[in-house]
């Protein structure tokens, strides 16, 4: 038992996600207890589930618990979605909640908890109408996005620099 508040991260199947230790340990080093929830396919070796394990004492949640079984976490006083994903940000914010994220987020929003997204999307499918109508969509609900990121190939095949705290820092500053 803790009095830090806690902090959901949502990780999505983005190749970026190899590196959410570095959120992890950010957010410790700003006094937050921190849980994670992975969709179902950024646990097919997107990141290194051990280690986020080992780092935040707690097992990831990725499956819906059993009607029988206790809440795994306590209830977010924050959530940050890293890195988002075109799939899940559209899921979203059509209320599609077929993964334990999506629909941790659906409620989340609803219950006015303070959501920061990092999203991870390429250019071509940021174009997409559909994944701006949800951008917009999330953003009227409240829902603080950082600046696009397009991810690999972004200049010649190199990636631009993540900057894991901007979730951190859009909670803070909102
Ligand atoms: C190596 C790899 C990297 C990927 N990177 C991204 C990415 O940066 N952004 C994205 O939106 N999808 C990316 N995808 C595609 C997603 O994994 C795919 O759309 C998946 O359905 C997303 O599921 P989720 O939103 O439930 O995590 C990537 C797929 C692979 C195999």
């Amino acid at each position: 038992m803790t009095d830090k508040p806690f902090l959901y991260v949502v990780v999505c199947a983005a190749g970026v996600a190899a590196d959410v230790s570095k959120l992890i340990t950010a957010a410790q080093e700003r006094d937050w207890e921190v849980g994670v929830i992975a969709t179902p396919t950024a646990m097919n070796g997107f990141f290194d589930a051990a280690a986020v394990e080992t780092g935040t004492g707690r097992p990831i949640r990725s499956a819906w618990r059993r009607p029988e079984d206790p809440r795994p976490f306590p209830a977010p006083d924050a959530v940050v979605v890293a890195p988002a994903t075109f799939n899940t940000v559209n899921k979203w914010a059509a209320g599609i909640a077929d993964t334990l994220a999506v629909g941790t987020l659906c409620e989340a929003s609803g219950l006015g908890v303070p959501i920061a997204v990092l999203p991870c999307v390429a250019d071509a499918l940021a174009a997409h109408p559909a994944y701006q109508d949800s951008v917009s969509r999330l953003r009227g609900m409240g829902v603080r996005f950082a600046d696009p990121y397009a991810g690999e190939g972004e200049r010649d095949g190199e990636r631009g620099v993540f900057g894991w705290e901007r979730a951190l820092d859009l909670l803070r500053n909102g």
